[in-house]
């Protein structure tokens, strides 16, 4: 402490770590999903990575592929990020996993509606989750998982949007429909 100051900075006591839960569909999951991953581990100490069924959405990738593809994004040793599955109440799984938040990416306005909805509702039945958003990186604002899919339907170039792996998957899979 400067001697010519009596201020003293209150720093918290840091008690236990932060963990936050980042749901999503992640069919497939892409650099812009990688994005906010990457940083939500500058504000929090883990992030579970929380693949839904959603089966609402007809996924082309099954649960199990979903995973894999997300895990493989990330060193085997990387104990800050976890990939979990989960069905039910998503703010449920939260509480359940000692979560203080839900991050949610926002891309443009045309999120927005959704997700205040989502976060309001999660709220109302969880108060001591916080939902977090993140603004997507610029360079991921226009895409989607379903955009993705659509691109490599048609042999579209995917090099820079999504994980290289991820973009093979999608091309035998695209190549298995056709045969
Ligand atoms: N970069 C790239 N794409 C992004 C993105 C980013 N940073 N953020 C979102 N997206 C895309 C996704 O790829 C997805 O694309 P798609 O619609 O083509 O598949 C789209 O934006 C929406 O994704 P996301 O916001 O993650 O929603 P989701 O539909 O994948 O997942 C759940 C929604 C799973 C989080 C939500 O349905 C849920 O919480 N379900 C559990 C049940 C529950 O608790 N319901 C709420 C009751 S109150």
């Amino acid at each position: 402490m400067n001697p010519m100051s009596n201020y003293e900075p209150f720093v918290a006591e840091k008690t236990s770590e932060t963990v936050a839960v980042y749901p999503g569909t992640f069919d497939p999951i892409t650099n812009g999903h990688l994005d906010i991953i990457h940083r939500g581990l500058t504000l929090f100490d883990r992030v579970i990575v929380a693949v839904a069924e959603n089966s609402s959405k007809k996924p082309l990738f099954d649960l199990e592929e979903r995973t894999s593809m997300i895990r493989a994004c990330f060193p085997a040793d990387e104990t800050r990020i976890e990939v979990d599955v989960v069905s039910g109440l998503l703010v449920d799984y939260a509480y359940r996993r000692g979560a203080k938040a839900i991050i949610r990416g926002l891309r443009a306005v045309s999120d927005f509606d959704y997700e205040f909805q989502l976060a309001l509702m999660n709220r109302r039945i969880e108060r001591e989750v916080e939902t977090v958003f993140l603004m997507t990186g610029f360079r991921w604002i226009y895409i989607s998982s379903s955009i993705i899919k659509d691109a490599a339907r048609y042999g579209g170039d995917l090099s820079g949007l999504v994980p290289d792996h991820v973009c093979e998957r999608l091309r035998r899979r695209f190549l298995q429909a056709q045969e």
